[in-house]
């Protein structure tokens, strides 16, 4: 599969089906991504494998809108992505180094989360990245790091779905040279 086939046809896959994930092909899929830029390389998302039964269920009962909690009860496992704070974005001494302030944090958390998609899709996985949850809850509950913030969720499996691309703008409308 080439680059430009597998950005078009990786779709968010809301449907997977039960077989577990062999953990080689997450390590696999995370050396990927570790290629993703980042801010001067600082490389700061990290990501925790979740695929005990019981701590999906809490997740998906507990911090998930009822949406996500239903891709999470069927989905073999969910990839909890988390950065962390105080790097990306800033100088030495702790000052932001652009008027974006801190948000360049979560522009390589996106930058790194759309490389492991794209990882997973090559090695015939599908993902959907979940952005509505209960942070503090999901937080407390895997007892992230002090210093960790999350960034998103991904639930991984391999896909029990096929769904049309939703549409796209057109370059016109994206583009626009000067
Ligand atoms: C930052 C972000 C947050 C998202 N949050 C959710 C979510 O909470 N639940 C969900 O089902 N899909 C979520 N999505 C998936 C989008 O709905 C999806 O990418 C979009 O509809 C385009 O479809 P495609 O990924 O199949 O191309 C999110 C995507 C991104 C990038």
């Amino acid at each position: 599969m080439n680059a430009s086939e597998c950005i078009k046809t990786r779709r968010s896959i809301r449907r997977y089906k039960p077989d577990r994930i062999e953990h080689s092909l997450i390590d696999s899929i995370v050396s990927t991504a570790s290629y993703s830029p980042s801010w001067k390389n600082t490389q700061i998302t990290r990501y925790t494998a979740v695929e005990d039964r019981s701590v999906l269920e809490e997740i998906a009962e507990k911090f998930t809108p009822d949406y996500n909690a239903a891709i999470i009860r069927q989905a073999p496992m969910l990839i909890v992505v988390t950065f962390i704070r105080g790097r990306c974005g800033y100088e030495r001494d702790g000052s932001f180094t652009t008027k974006k302030g801190d948000r360049w944090q979560m522009f390589d958390v996106g930058a790194a989360c759309q490389t492991f998609c794209l990882a997973a899709k090559e090695k015939g996985l599908g993902t959907v990245i979940m952005g509505v949850f209960d942070e503090d809850g999901i937080s407390g509950l895997l007892h992230i790091p002090e210093g960790q913030e999350l960034g998103a969720l991904i639930a991984i499996g391999y896909p029990d779905a096929d769904p049309e691309a939703p549409k796209r703008k057109s370059v016109e409308e994206l583009l626009s040279y000067r």
